[in-house]
């Protein structure tokens, strides 16, 4: 059975938890179409699983992205927080989401057709929470449904694979079968399974308040490897050896071995220079605070941090105490044990 996870917000404002039972259901009535996605983190196996080494990520059910969208005679049009025009007209940085509407009307033969999309989100962009991922498979769910479609599982991640292409370059797919999962995934091989946990445990998500560059953060790795190929690929193997260990900590519920294994892979990921004195100050921060292990999440070099906090209770001090370190915006999430 999938774990239920449940994120509570503490930026002074209330965020929805939404009770659908599939991350990316959508309706599939011609006309109307909606998708639903959510944010993600990664609790091991970032740049790793680029290069084919395990990771183990967890969808955050309660900050969503939802998309809708409807046919309409004339040019394809986006409403967002961050852009309203048209989508001939949409700006480099929004290229990606541009690119999941083009797929999505591919995908159901309809490449020339007008359509109105609109994204509303919950979850902050640049922070390796998943948001252009979420935003992707929101939109392709809401455009294929508008015309009538329902995509297979397969189908949507293809669709996804192709609007974080034009994010950063060659995606492992990763955040794009994490951000429409229900519970924690093990990602291997280009495929997702769901992960048993054997106790309740509580991660601390914290935003440094500077954008992470995971494009960047990627190309880094890549010539590092090619500049130093035994010393990054060593990294790489104790990344992925870390995911694996925390695969049966997970398993037995061991959150003093999950927080361990965090703090180590931190320092392999910092050593792979993906890590920024931000990310440093805040992982330092949790660990004054009694964080069991902290460490960056996602691509890296701004972004956020995730801790592995004692128990609930422990996870609301240790947010107050982030927030209190400089982190302008915290959240807890909650795994229960899965039954
Ligand atoms: O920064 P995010 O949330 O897009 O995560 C990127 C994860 C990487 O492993 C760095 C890249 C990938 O394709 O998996």
């Amino acid at each position: 059975m999938p774990s239920s996870l449940d994120a509570r917000a503490h930026r002074g404002e209330a965020v929805t938890a939404a009770a659908a039972p599939d991350a990316a259901a959508g309706s599939a009535v011609p006309g109307t179409g909606t998708g639903r996605a959510t944010a993600k983190t990664i609790l091991f196996g970032e740049h790793a699983v680029v290069y084919g080494r395990p990771a183990v990520a967890v969808p955050i059910t309660a900050i969503p992205v939802t998309a809708l969208a409807r046919p309409v005679e004339g040019p394809a049009s986006l409403r967002s927080a961050l852009y309203h025009g048209r989508l001939d007209r949409i700006p480099e940085r929004l290229r990606p989401t541009g690119a999941a509407v083009s797929a999505a009307l591919d995908a159901v033969g309809r490449p020339s057709s007008g359509v109105a999309v609109e994204v509303r989100s919950e979850i902050p962009a640049e922070r390796g929470l998943g948001s252009s991922a979420a935003v992707a498979a929101a939109i392709v769910t809401a455009v294929s449904a508008a015309f009538g479609r329902t995509l297979s599982a397969d189908e949507r991640h293809e669709l996804i694979q192709i609007a974080e292409r034009a994010a950063h370059g060659r995606p492992s797919g990763l955040d794009a079968r994490s951000v429409v999962a229900t519970g924690p995934v093990w990602f291997e091989d280009g495929a997702a399974t769901t992960l048993a946990v054997g106790g309740p445990m509580t991660f601390v998500l914290a935003d440094t308040g500077v954008a992470g560059r995971t494009r960047e953060a990627v190309a880094a790795v890549r010539a590092l490897r090619e500049e130093r190929p035994a010393h990054v690929d060593a990294l790489l193997e104790r990344l992925g050896g870390l995911a694996a260990q925390a695969r049966v900590a997970l398993g037995t519920g061991d959150a003093a071995s999950v927080g361990a294994a965090m703090d180590d892979a931190h320092a392999a990921l910092d050593m792979l220079g993906v890590g920024d004195p931000a990310l440093d100050h805040l992982v330092a921060a949790a660990r004054t605070g009694g964080a069991l292990g902290a460490k960056l999440t996602g691509g890296g070099r701004g972004g956020c941090i995730v801790a592995v906090a004692r128990d609930a209770d422990h996870a609301d001090d240790l947010v107050a105490h982030l927030r209190a370190a400089g982190s302008p915006a915290a959240w807890s999430t909650h795994l229960e044990a899965s039954r």
